[in-house]
């Protein structure tokens, strides 16, 4: 190490000199760092004026080319679609922008002032990474495994039948017709995207998937319905939900991070649709605690946008199971979830913004290496 300067061996002197039990203020520690970081840069100028020189440098040329993108950007082909349309049939048309005049690239900026009513879905694992109760694996041959769902609670005969009465058993044929899709428990195996504008569910191919306590026929259904005026055609499937009863929290736990996807192939991994521990519950109290698989939000150290959880469902038909317990399931009171939607979205412009991304850099850059703090 070098020699103490003259001024930082001066203030240490100085913070010591009251007493050696003593410690030296804050005050007279910052002071000391401050002179020793001066003389520091004195004895380096040239560094120091590098240091400084570089990212002045580099911002400008950063906001240059920021500039220059989002000229680039700035294109009709990426802003949301008009059209000169005749709104009131008569006379000269008028510039109407918004999604239904738009490309797929220029849909993304358009404002969305009325987001459509999607029902709410549960999410079902893969066919192929269901959890099998038979080691023969055999449903797995037929496609017919059935979505597990572990429960426990403190009172089994009373969690056994809140969950009985999570499923409506009325035939998939029943289902095509006008059917009130909040009144049934539909899921998918598609992730989520981040944001509640559109279902991936209803747009892609992959059929929705109903949950009932009993598959009667293996055939699936074209449920017809109307999602905010739209015509909506899906195919619907039977899956079994299978409560299984568990005898703690615990053995959900293990049995759930055991089935782990992670570093397993096919067969050993099992997953779960849902779990719910009912704890304490008892006909005056209802106390549960809905698990769910949390891997779908995709958390990761890239600042990412998240996936949306399909949890919503989950919690309702528990509580509807639960309401329909004390009512008695002929009363016919529900507390069905009817859709979810996002929230209103203004016209947005795609830029490109360096400074959110590299302003981190550059503060340790300019901050940190011209005030080293040892
Ligand atoms: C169309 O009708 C609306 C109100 O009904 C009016 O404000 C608007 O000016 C009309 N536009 C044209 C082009 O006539
Ligand atoms: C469990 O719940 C059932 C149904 O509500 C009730 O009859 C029974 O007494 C409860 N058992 C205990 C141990 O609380
Ligand atoms: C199915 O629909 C038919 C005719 O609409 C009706 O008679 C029958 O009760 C329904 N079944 C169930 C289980 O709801
Ligand atoms: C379904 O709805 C349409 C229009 O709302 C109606 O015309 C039709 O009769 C309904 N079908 C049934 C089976 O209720
Ligand atoms: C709970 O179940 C597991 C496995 O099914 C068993 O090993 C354990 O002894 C049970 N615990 C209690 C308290 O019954
Ligand atoms: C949770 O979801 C992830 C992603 O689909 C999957 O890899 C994992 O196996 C699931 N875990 C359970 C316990 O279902
Ligand atoms: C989350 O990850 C899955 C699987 O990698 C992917 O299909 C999905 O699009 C991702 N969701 C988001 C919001 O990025």
């Amino acid at each position: 190490m070098e020699p103490l300067s003259g001024a930082a061996a001066a203030a240490a002197a100085a913070a010591g000199g009251g007493g050696a039990s003593r410690p030296p203020s804050f005050a007279s520690q910052t002071n000391a760092l401050l002179r020793k970081n001066l003389i520091f840069q004195k004895r380096n100028r040239k560094a120091t004026i590098r240091l400084i020189i570089v990212p002045i440098y580099l911002c400008v040329l950063l906001s240059v080319l920021q500039r220059v993108i989002n000229n680039l950007l700035d294109k009709p082909k990426y802003k949301c679609g008009c059209m000169c349309v005749d709104v009131n049939g008569t006379g000269p048309c008028q510039n109407v922008c918004g999604i239904q005049y738009s490309t797929l690239d220029q849909a993304g900026s358009c404002p969305i002032p009325n987001p459509p009513e999607w029902p709410a879905l549960l999410q079902v694992p893969h066919l192929e990474y269901r959890a099998t109760q038979d080691s023969s694996e055999s449903c797995r041959k037929s496609q017919s495994c059935p979505a597990a769902i572990p429960f426990t609670g403190a009172n089994e005969t009373l969690s056994t039948t809140v969950m009985q009465n999570m499923f409506t058993d009325s035939p998939l044929s029943n289902l095509s017709d006008n059917a009130s899709i909040s009144g049934i428990l539909l899921g998918t195996d598609m992730p989520g995207t981040s944001t509640g504008f559109i279902e991936p569910a209803f747009i892609s191919d992959v059929p929705i998937y109903v949950l009932q306590s009993e598959c009667k026929s293996r055939n699936s259904v074209t449920l017809r319905t109307t999602i905010d005026a739209i015509n909506v055609q899906k195919e619907i499937k039977c899956v079994q939900g299978l409560p299984l009863w568990r005898n703690s929290s615990r053995t959900i736990n293990e049995e759930t991070f055991k089935g782990y996807r992670k570093e397993k192939i096919g067969k050993g991994i099992s997953e779960v649709a849902m779990a719910y521990d009912f704890q304490d519950s008892n006909e005056k109290r209802f106390n549960v605690l809905a698990l769910y698989n949390s891997t779908y939000q995709n958390i990761s150290y890239v600042p990412m946008p998240f996936g949306l959880l399909r949890v919503s469902r989950s919690l309702n038909a528990v509580s509807n199971a639960y309401l329909q317990f004390l009512q008695g399931q002929g009363s016919g009171i529900k507390m069905l979830l009817e859709f979810t939607k996002e929230m209103p979205k203004q016209a947005t412009r795609l830029t490109i913004d360096f400074s959110s991304l590299i302003g981190p850099l550059f503060f340790e850059w300019v901050v940190a290496l011209l005030f080293p703090l040892c």
